[in-house]
């Protein structure tokens, strides 16, 4: 891991994120407390959060340039986000990212990275 490069860069650029939201989706729908909330064809979601992971880890601007401002904690509201599905959703990222072969200290600075935007989209006990 090159600390002076973007997090985007140290995963490996845009061919890294693709094979990292096509690991993390087939988990997610599997997951007893977040495959329920998410629509059948996960095709479009997985092209979103390729976007905006691409832009949220220092990557090319995608998401907004698509979609403008991402508030994404307001695009989350009419989902019942729990502190539990908040874990889940890590522990699939967790689980994608070990699949993919990203090993520490990346892993762990990712998931760091994340964890901030999981609990803060928690919008229900
Ligand atoms: C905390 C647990 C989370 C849950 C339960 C959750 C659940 C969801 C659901 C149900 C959708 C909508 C799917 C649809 O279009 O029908 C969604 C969309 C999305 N989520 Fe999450 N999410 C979580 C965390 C995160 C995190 C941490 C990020 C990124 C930092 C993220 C990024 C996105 C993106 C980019 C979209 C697409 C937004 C759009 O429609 O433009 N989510 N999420």
């Amino acid at each position: 891991m090159n600390p002076s490069l973007s997090i985007y860069e140290n995963l490996g650029g845009a061919g890294a994120l693709r094979k990292l939201v096509e690991a993390f989706y087939p988990k997610v729908q599997k997951d007893p407390l977040l495959g329920p909330l998410f629509p059948e064809d996960i095709t479009p979601v997985m092209e979103k959060q390729y976007m905006f992971l691409t832009q949220f880890f220092g990557g090319p601007s995608l998401y907004s340039d698509a979609y403008g401002h991402p508030m994404m904690r307001a695009r989350h509201l009419p989902f019942p986000v729990t502190p539990e599905r908040a874990e889940a959703w890590l522990a699939c990222m967790r689980e994608a990212l070990e699949e993919i072969g990203i090993s520490e200290p990346l892993r762990g600075i990712v998931l760091q990275r994340l964890s901030g935007p999981a609990f803060h989209f928690v919008n229900t006990p």
